[in-house]
């Protein structure tokens, strides 16, 4: 599995399950190139032809099938696997046949990766051939679940940097964006019923710089939030690229946004929308008032993002308020419950219920283990491995996305330069190496690792550059880590990951060198932490 790619200046990156060839040239892309799909690959075919057509300026016209040089069909019966496809390429042409419509994407994603660097531009440069190598490839996913979570919530990230992000997954055959809509600083997403979480708790006055203290700030508002054709854009441009959104609200902490737009979801009166990083102790009062607004929420929530998944968030809960509450401390005695945690796995447990009876699944950080976690739930594990162990143990679906190894807010190096230095040393080589499954699982226990990912919290990412500063190019060694089997050794990623910048470059991303930040990427004088 160790050897490197048979077309080294074309390294495809996750690495296939079996590529070979490369030695001689295949199928030249010209003027004259003709594309055919059977129905069920289609959308692929547009995608090539919007994506590939811009970068080349060819028009890669649909062709019939007996005359067409790239030739795209499903074939469920071929053995791939889910989400798996082979891609031959020769003098004649390059045939694509995916296990399903995900596999052919996929298939597209690899053959243009064996095209120049420049064929991830917007529009060609003139004089480039556009000569593929000849080539076989057999590929499929190691893991269903190869997920990004982008906290919009800190910071708001716009509708066209979100596009364009799942663009970027999608290049590393990503499939699952976490979208962080609401937290103690913003609510970001437009409900109908409530109009006052985006009209009121869609901004702040101004926010931290960094994380000293005392804490210091900058002076001046943020907000922004998607209205819910926004939304439905970002779900039907996802979907043509096979990544499914899963959107979280997260609930009963991390509420202060929506509390400062409806003080009665509290315990607390009205506050105002978060301006500080961290865990705070005001959270949302256990009552059946409370509870409705939440499944109309989450109602509104299933209308526009048709995932299997909804994510209800759940961590970081501090229960002072509830030992002092009324209401929480009747709900204990009425629900039979032992303590504050109970009631904390009581309110999600109903959030479980009521997303169960619409077909939906509810995901939830580890928190929701303690005080028993609810029957339906998938686990994401981030406070290290316990929770993913624990509740694959008990018979749970999990995602792996451990602090330490998943968490891309989180110090690339260990240089004074790095800006806003937070969390633990996570470099590029930390990330490529990290094994999603825990050991100590059976392989019985280890079938419940629906797969990993990985975590873009926004508090010091304030904008779209340090977002790619940040995500990349660890995003794309996480893409290996997710979706290649097989060992893995840095001394051999690395030379392919500096030859796959080239790609980055051409696609206008602002990662991090290898060597380290650029003068523009330090921010001196804000302080981190950890
Ligand atoms: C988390 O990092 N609070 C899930």
């Amino acid at each position: 599995m160790l050897d490197t790619s048979p077309f080294p200046s074309r390294p495809v990156i996750p690495r296939p399950a079996t590529a070979v060839g490369g030695d001689t040239e295949g199928l030249t892309l010209t003027s004259s190139t003709r594309v055919s799909a059977d129905p069920e690959a289609r959308g692929t075919l547009t995608w090539i032809q919007r994506e590939l057509g811009a970068a080349t300026g060819l028009s890669l016209a649909t062709g019939e099938e007996a005359s067409a040089q790239i030739r795209l069909s499903v074939d469920a019966d071929a053995g791939l696997g889910r989400e798996g496809y082979r891609l031959i390429v020769d003098g004649e042409g390059a045939i694509i046949v995916g296990n399903d419509p995900a596999g052919v994407f996929y298939g597209a994603q690899t053959l243009r990766q064996l095209l120049p660097a420049d064929a991830y531009r917007d529009a060609p440069l003139g004089g480039a051939a556009w000569s593929l190598p000849a080539v076989s490839v057999t590929d499929a996913p190691r893991f269903r679940w190869r997920g990004v979570m982008l906290d919009v919530a800190r910071h708001f990230v716009p509708k066209r940097e979100v596009l364009r992000f799942i663009d970027l997954m999608a290049m590393h055959k990503l499939n699952v964006l976490h979208l962080h809509l609401t937290d103690d600083q913003g609510w970001r997403v437009e409900i109908r019923r409530y109009p006052k979480l985006t009209e009121d708790a869609s901004w702040r006055s101004e926010s931290q710089l960094g994380a000293g203290r005392p804490p210091v700030f900058d002076n001046r508002p943020h907000g922004g939030f998607f209205t819910q054709d926004d939304i439905r854009e970002i779900v039907a441009y996802a979907d043509a690229r096979h990544v499914a959104v899963v959107p979280e609200i997260d609930v009963p902490g991390h509420s202060q946004a929506a509390i400062h737009a409806y003080p009665e979801l509290g315990e607390s009166g009205r506050i105002p929308v978060g301006t500080q990083w961290g865990i705070f102790e005001e959270v949302l009062a256990v009552t059946d008032e409370v509870l409705e607004f939440y499944r109309n929420v989450f109602d509104e929530l299933m209308e526009l993002f048709p995932s299997t998944y909804v994510h209800v968030g759940g961590d970081e809960c501090p229960k002072e308020q509830w030992r002092a509450s009324e209401s929480a401390q009747r709900r204990i005695k009425e629900e039979g419950l032992a303590d504050e945690d109970e009631l904390q796995s009581w309110f999600i447990r109903q959030l479980d219920e009521h997303l169960a009876s619409r077909g939906r699944r509810l995901v939830g950080w580890d928190e929701i283990l303690e005080g028993g976690v609810a029957p339906g739930a998938t686990v994401m594990s981030w406070r290290g491995e316990e929770g993913g162990v624990a509740a694959a143990r008990a018979g749970h679906d999990v995602v792996m996305s451990p602090t330490r190894t998943s968490y891309l807010d989180y110090r690339q190096s260990d240089s004074h330069d790095e800006p806003v230095k937070v969390g633990t040393l996570l470099r590029t080589e930390d990330v490529y190496l990290a094994e999603p499954v825990p050991s100590g699982l059976t392989e019985e226990e280890a079938r419940h690792v629906l797969g990993a990912q990985v975590n873009v919290w926004t508090e010091h990412i304030d904008t779209p550059r340090r977002l790619d500063y940040m995500v990349f190019p660890r995003l794309s060694a996480f893409a290996e880590q997710v979706w290649s089997a097989g060992e893995r050794d840095y001394a051999e990623f690395e030379p392919r990951l500096r030859r796959h910048l080239e790609r980055l470059d051409a696609a206008g991303v602002e990662y991090r060198p290898l060597e380290g930040p650029r003068p523009w990427h330090t921010r001196p004088g804000v302080v981190g932490w950890g």
